[in-house]
């Protein structure tokens, strides 16, 4: 009898989940998804290898400082690093002065309780960076954890950098009425094709790198993606660099466990 129960129970699920599969599977063939300009042309990020990549992965710290000279002499005039303060460059190999000189340079916001003013005063060292006022059109997200915030990261933001381009020909034919709209720009990594970015990195040697690396789209482009690793994951180096030991320690642990249980057993088992 419970064999029988048992049996029609199972029968029954079997029954339901080959009705689910089946009505799916009917209103697929009979309404295929539509294919969407964006399905048709959106682009995934290729690989970028960065040092910080891996599970022993550690930062180039001349690296991130181009990466950040990047985001300061470009993105910070849109974008805002809100969880970054000025003092925690000094992870980059910045000094003292050199971080003074940096967060000198910015103005952040102070606002009088007293009077409800809003005035600026240069930054130092424990603010973080200001928010950004920003007049064009879209809104510039915070960076600081953009890359951890986005599908693909760090290539994400590289591919997103370097691949702006006119908007292919056949996408025009095919779907006319999806034309890049005034004031938007074309890039097939963004996930609706149409960016209110305009291209922050269009020329090469737009920065000059004080560590004589040639300034290429591609090389700015890799180093503020490395930056914004960093900025995501500061201490991406201290959880790689505990990560190990502690494995280790379970390792041990799980091997003394098992002889403690082999001994405590040693004499009653057959
Ligand atoms: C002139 C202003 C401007 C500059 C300079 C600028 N950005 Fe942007 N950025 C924007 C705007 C506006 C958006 C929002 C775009 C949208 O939602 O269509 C954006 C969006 C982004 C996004 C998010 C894309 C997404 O998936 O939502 C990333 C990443 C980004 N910018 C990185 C950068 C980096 C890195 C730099 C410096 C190399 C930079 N931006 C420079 C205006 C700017």
């Amino acid at each position: 009898m419970v064999r029988l129960i048992s049996a029609l129970i199972g029968a029954f699920f079997t029954l339901c989940l080959l009705i689910a599969f089946g009505t799916g599977l009917i209103s697929y063939i009979k309404e295929p998804p539509a294919k969407t300009v964006e399905a048709a042309f959106h682009k995934h990020p290729g690989e970028l290898a960065l040092q910080s990549d891996g599970a022993f992965g550690s930062f180039d710290r001349q690296q991130l400082q181009r990466g950040f000279q990047v985001y300061k002499e470009v993105c910070s005039a849109c974008h805002a690093i809100k969880y970054v303060a000025f003092r925690d460059l000094k992870e980059l190999g910045y000094n003292d002065p050199e971080v003074k000189a940096i967060a000198a340079g910015f103005k952040v916001p102070v606002y009088n309780p007293g009077t409800g003013e809003l005035k600026t005063r240069d930054g130092v060292p424990t603010d973080h960076f200001p928010p950004v006022v920003y007049g064009g059109s879209g809104t510039p997200p915070d960076l600081s954890l953009i890359t951890k915030a986005r599908h693909g990261g760090a290539s994400y933001v590289h591919a997103l950098l370097t691949g702006y381009a006119e908007q292919p020909a056949e996408l025009l034919k095919k779907y006319p009425e999806s034309k890049t709209p005034d004031g938007l720009f074309y890039n097939p990594y963004f996930a609706n094709l149409n960016i209110a970015m305009p291209p922050p990195l269009a020329s090469e040697g737009q920065v000059s790198y004080k560590d004589g690396t040639k300034a290429t789209v591609d090389q700015m482009a890799t180093d503020v993606a490395a930056f914004l690793v960093w900025t995501a994951e500061p201490k991406l180096e201290k959880r790689h660099q505990t990560g190990w030991p502690v494995l280790g320690f379970l390792l041990f642990a799980s091997v003394l466990a098992y002889m403690a249980y082999r001994n405590v057993w040693a004499d009653k088992k057959h």
